[in-house]
């Protein structure tokens, strides 16, 4: 039976294959390992951790819209400390890289959260840069290019690890925000993080989130995260790691032909458990049936039919 190459070098970092679980969407695993044996993934990106623990928002804070959902959970987490102490050895005991998300209100938070987590067995960290900076009037991080080139050299100079810069999709130019996060000196580039919505209750004519506003995902966020993907990964030269809307092996497929080295699934893991083998399993099937050899022959080779 012919071999099929799935594994993906993410500058610094070696995946198995090329499919990851998307931070907020998997937990720490363990809720996973009656349906899914997590050796099988290429890494697993943590639930979202922050230096002190954080009850999160006020409830209702998740809803279904049509074709995705809408949440403003709010960072639930038990803090750093709690997740090295308790969590992290558990994750260490399969064969799959564990991403640690990272989140702060300030740039020093950051950096202590990464000073924390260098000194442990994590594989690498990817920083949300979507959280609200304080000093700065609660302005997201990752929504002007010189706040993302400077939380990102500030932290890169605490983070011992492989280092992954996750981009915010309520950005002007996509472009310019990539090249900031590889300028400040990230490894690698993860999109898109949620894009911002609000649905209203009409019987009630209040927000349907205690919060109002929430970050959609799913399948209505796919063509943004697509099109996001390829035009960042035409501006830098470092590795991307494409998700939004990934429900199964087709959607990933267009990551990566749209320039993604890997991928990652979120909400779709909250419908169907399963889904990361399903994809799996479905990319290898497409890269034999098409007649390569390895998952890096489709990376990036869509054709625009019309240039
Ligand atoms: C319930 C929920 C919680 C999330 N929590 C985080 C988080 O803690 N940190 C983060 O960077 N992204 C978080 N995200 C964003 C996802 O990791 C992902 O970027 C986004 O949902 C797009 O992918 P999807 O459409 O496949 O879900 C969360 C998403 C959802 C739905």
């Amino acid at each position: 039976m012919s071999r099929v190459d799935l594994k993906v070098d993410l500058n610094g970092l070696t995946l198995k294959n090329p499919v990851t679980v998307a931070s907020g969407t998997f937990g720490f695993g363990r809720e996973f390992t009656d349906y899914l044996d997590l050796n099988i993934l290429g890494g697993i990106m943590v639930k979202g951790l922050t230096l002190e623990e954080r009850k999160g928002n006020p409830t209702p804070r998740v809803s279904e819209t049509p074709m995705g959902m809408i949440n403003s959970v709010g960072l639930q987490n038990p803090g750093v400390e709690y997740f090295v102490k308790e969590e992290l050895p558990f994750l260490k005991q399969f064969d799959t890289k564990v991403i640690v998300n990272i989140n702060g209100n300030t740039i020093e938070e950051y950096c202590k959260i990464a000073e924390i987590l260098s000194k442990t067995s994590v594989d690498s960290m990817e920083l949300n840069i979507s959280c609200p900076n304080v000093k700065r009037g609660g302005v997201s991080f990752g929504r002007e290019p010189e706040m993302v080139y400077e939380v990102t050299n500030k932290v890169r100079q605490y983070c011992d690890k492989h280092l992954i810069v996750k981009l915010s999709p309520n950005v002007k130019d996509i472009k310019e925000i990539a090249i900031a996060a590889e300028k400040g000196g990230a490894d690698c580039i993860s999109l898109i993080n949620t894009v911002i919505g609000m649905a209203i209750d009409i019987e009630n004519q209040t927000t349907v989130l205690a919060r109002g506003m929430g970050g959609l995902s799913g399948p209505a966020i796919k063509p943004i995260a697509v099109r996001m993907v390829y035009e960042a990964a035409n501006s830098v030269s470092i590795p991307v790691i494409g998700m939004g809307g990934i429900m199964n092996y087709r959607d990933a497929i267009e990551f990566f032909l749209a320039g993604a080295n890997a991928i990652s699934i979120g909400t779709a893991n909250l419908i169907n458990p399963w889904v990361a083998r399903e994809v799996i399993d479905g990319i290898k099937e497409y890269i034999k049936t098409k007649g390569y050899g390895s998952i890096k022959e489709i990376i990036g080779k869509v054709r625009i039919p019309s240039l």
